[in-house]
This record gives C-alpha cells, sequence and structure tokens, in this order.
C-alpha cells in the first residue's frame, strides 16, 4: 500500500495514548490501554491539527464550521456542481482505538491525493469532512456535529452542552481553536461517503474484504439517576435500606433480558446495553445513596427499538415502588435507523468490482454521522474488516492490507461518484429503505 496513510494511521494513532507513542502492529497494542480522545480534549486537537496539516499539504481549502466540523474543498471542473462528500470523526471513546472514524478521515484524504497523483480532473468539488463529536464520549450526545448540521438539534443547543468537568461545547472548540465561523450548505451536497471500520465481526469471520452498508443501525440512549439513601453498611438494617445500587442491579439485568426476548421472539438484530454506571459515594462500607446509568438501546427497527426504550423506561419508574427510590430519566436526542443510497450502494459496488475486490451488502450495528447526512443528501458506506470483530476497546485492529482495499474502493467511488453529471436521473434514486 502506498505509505502515506498508514503513516497518517499511525502518526495521529498516538494522540490519546499514554504515554503517547506510535503503534503500528497488532502484537504492539496494550490490551489494557487504547485511545482516549474525547472531544475538547488536547489528544482531539492534535489529532485534528494533525488532519488540517495534512488537508492543506493534498490541496484543499480548509474551513471550520461554529460546531468545529472541519470541511476540506477540492473544487471541481464545474464549481457549481453538487459536491461529493467524504470523512468521518477524529474524536473517540473512552479507551478505544486508532481506527474508529480516523481511517475514514485519513482515507478520504489519500483518495483525494491518489486521484491528483492521476492527474484526475473532478467534475464535482469533493469536501473531505471531520465531523465533531461523533461518539458522544464527552457531550453526553452521539453524532453531535452532524446533528447540528442538519439542523437535527439547534447550535445554541449544541454550544450549552456540557462535558464531564463542566465546561460548555463553546468553551471545548474555543480552546481546541476549533470554533469556526463557516458554514456548510447542505444542499450543495450531492453524495456523501464514508469509509469506517466494521466494528463487528462479520467481514472478518466471512474473510470479505469489503462491506457496502445497506441500513444504519439506530440509537437510543436513556440516561437515569436512582436516588435512594447512602447509609453506614455495618448499622443500617437489611429491611430498612433504599439501596440505589441494588435498584440499578435489576435494569443492568432486565436490558439484557427484555433485548435477548425481542431477539428469541422477532428474530431481531436489537440490542441492550447498560454501558455506564456511576455509584455515589462508591464507599466498600456505605449502602450506595446515588446511581447514574447510561444506556443504549438499538436496532434497525425504528418500531423495535421504541418498544425497548419504553420498556426500560417503564422499569425504571417501577424501581420506586420496589425500592423506595425515586428515578429521573432523561433521553437525549435519538438517531433513527437508517436506509442508505441504493445510487450510492450500486457505485461502491460497481467500484469494489473494477478494483477487483470482493464485497457483500450488510448492515451497521454502529451508529455513523452517515445516519443523519443520509437524510440530506444520498449517501453510502464503506465497511473494512476489524480483527477478532472488537472495536470500542484497545485491540481494535484492522490490518494494513484491508486498509489498502478500502481505500482502493473509495478511491474509485470518488472517482465515480465526481463523474455522476449533474441533473443526472438515475435508474433509481431510492434509498433501500424497506429491505430490512
Ligand atoms: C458510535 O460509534 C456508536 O456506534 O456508538
Ligand atoms: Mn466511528
Ligand atoms: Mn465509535
Amino acid at each position: 500500500m502506498e505509505d502515506r496513510l498508514k503513516e497518517d494511521i499511525i502518526a495521529s494513532g498516538r494522540f490519546g495514548r499514554e504515554p503517547e507513542h506510535p503503534v503500528d502492529a497488532f502484537e504492539k497494542l496494550d490490551p489494557d490501554k487504547g485511545v482516549t480522545r474525547p472531544t475538547g480534549s488536547s489528544a482531539n486537537m492534535k489529532t485534528r491539527t494533525y488532519a488540517v496539516e495534512k488537508m492543506k499539504e493534498a490541496g484543499l481549502d480548509v474551513r471550520v464550521d461554529a460546531v468545529g466540523n472541519i470541511f476540506g474543498r477540492k473544487d471541481g471542473i464545474n464549481p457549481d456542481a453538487g459536491a461529493v462528500m467524504c470523512g468521518s470523526h477524529l474524536d473517540s471513546v473512552i479507551n478505544g482505538g486508532q481506527f474508529d472514524g480516523a481511517l475514514g478521515v485519513f482515507s478520504a484524504i489519500e483518495a483525494v491525493r491518489r486521484l491528483e497523483d492521476e492527474g484526475y480532473k473532478n467534475m464535482r468539488p469533493i469536501e473531505v469532512v471531520v465531523f465533531t463529536g461523533e461518539e458522544g464520549s464527552a457531550f453526553g450526545i452521539t453524532l453531535l456535529g452532524s446533528s447540528t448540521l442538519i439542523g437535527k438539534i439547534s447550535y445554541e443547543e449544541a454550544f450549552a452542552r456540557r462535558d464531564p468537568k463542566g465546561r460548555t461545547l463553546q468553551e471545548a472548540l474555543e480552546y481546541m481553536e476549533y470554533k469556526g465561523d463557516f458554514f456548510m450548505d447542505l444542499d450543495t451536497v450531492a453524495y456523501f461517503v464514508e469509509l469506517h471500520i466494521e466494528q463487528g465481526p462479520v467481514l472478518f469471520n466471512e474473510k470479505i474484504p469489503v462491506g457496502i452498508v445497506e441500513n444504519i443501525a439506530g440509537i437510543a440512549w436513556i440516561y437515569a439517576t436512582i436516588k435512594g439513601v447512602g447509609n453506614h453498611a455495618g448499622t443500617t438494617p437489611m429491611k430498612m435500606r433504599r439501596d440505589a445500587l441494588s435498584a440499578a442491579a435489576d435494569i443492568v439485568k432486565y436490558v439484557e433480558k427484555r433485548a435477548n426476548e425481542m431477539v428469541d421472539r422477532l428474530g431481531s438484530a436489537t440490542v441492550g446495553t447498560v454501558g455506564k454506571l456511576n455509584v455515589y459515594p462508591n464507599g466498600t462500607n456505605i449502602v450506595p445513596g446515588r446511581v447514574e446509568l447510561g444506556i443504549d438501546i438499538r436496532d434497525v427497527v425504528s418500531e423495535n427499538m421504541e418498544s425497548l426504550k419504553q420498556d426500560v423506561s417503564a422499569a425504571l419508574k417501577d424501581l420506586e415502588q420496589k425500592y423506595g427510590v425515586s428515578v429521573d430519566i432523561t433521553i437525549p436526542t435519538t438517531h433513527s435507523p437508517e436506509p442508505l443510497f441504493k445510487e450510492v450502494i450500486d457505485v461502491i459496488e460497481k467500484s469494489a468490482r473494477e478494483a477487483n475486490i470482493r464485497s457483500m451488502r450488510m448492515n451497521s450495528g454502529a451508529g455513523h454521522d452517515s445516519q443523519n447526512i443520509a437524510k440530506r443528501v444520498k449517501t453510502g458506506m464503506i465497511f473494512v474488516p476489524s480483527v477478532g470483530g472488537i472495536s470500542h476497546a484497545p485491540t481494535e485492529w484492522t490490518e494494513w492490507g484491508d486498509i489498502e482495499n478500502g481505500v482502493q474502493v473509495l478511491t474509485r467511488t470518488l472517482r465515480n461518484l465526481t463523474q455522476i453529471p449533474e441533473g443526472k436521473v438515475l435508474e433509481n434514486n431510492d434509498s433501500v429503505q424497506g429491505s430490512v
């Protein structure tokens, strides 16, 4: 493979590791310590700055919008034609890997470099994009930058969100010097493509190098705070307790059991996870007085996701009677399941064929900015295999050969999409809606 992309991933993969160091092989990963670069952290800032440098070196005109989304434009022969946008995100989960998001950004830059090297003249403009806060690891909702871009949440709401340190997004962006004044009008964008690691086991197990996404699962988060009474663990009789953690334990098991029941009954792709639990005051000799839970619910079918969301909310409320606790529930913006566009899927499939790379169609269980952008722009996604199906963990890895396959398909996809004449009506303009 061209070493540039590998170099970019390894170099940017230093940021957010403790201590900062490059990792170029799976064997060199520390299974306990991954990459942590939540939005607004210095690691997030360094990764952004590295990417911007590479965008500028590739000749892109870089602009930053009010929520810190970064855009790098390569003009087209027809500068007024609808652009082809391509990219992903640079923030990470707590203790994640160097490929989730970053691969999509650096592959987009590499694709632009390869097209330039080939002397290819794109008819449509290309916009490389870095979305802010995809993971939700700092500001409490996933897909923050793209949600603002499509108007799903207002700029004011986005700016006012706070991270665990109490900083607003506005303050975090100012700290990173990534609060710009550019406005990207999505009406000037015709297509969007995001390359991403699969983050699941399908491609790896099937030994298929490229996945083409048909549907992206929806994500619903529920935050719950259970308040009981903190008290002495030795002196408070069992019958007189209002133990917030004991109540929370019911929910942890309920979410798992109910999601399993749905899978058994409906054959659905429903998943439910309690991924976050804060116990206060968190002392061995103290009956827990307060517990905060973060619950993640997903499905490619909206009704299933809603039904599990409602069941879990009801079960949370039932705790009040059962344990004498009080329960507060907050549900941040829910992202609905989203079908991607047949027209773009077909172009990606054709591009893989041209490159002699085997591909398969599949769904995405992970959330992506693509599901937001697909509400406004014809969108497609390219997946590459995750070793062992692991992601959102320090041992997340993708083989360099698979990355090369992915970027070849992406480069051809950009070439093919930028050639589609403005205004041409293709045979099937529809999304794959209904194929779920
Ligand atoms: C985002 O990466 C998500 O799927 O949680
Ligand atoms: Mn991602
Ligand atoms: Mn992720």
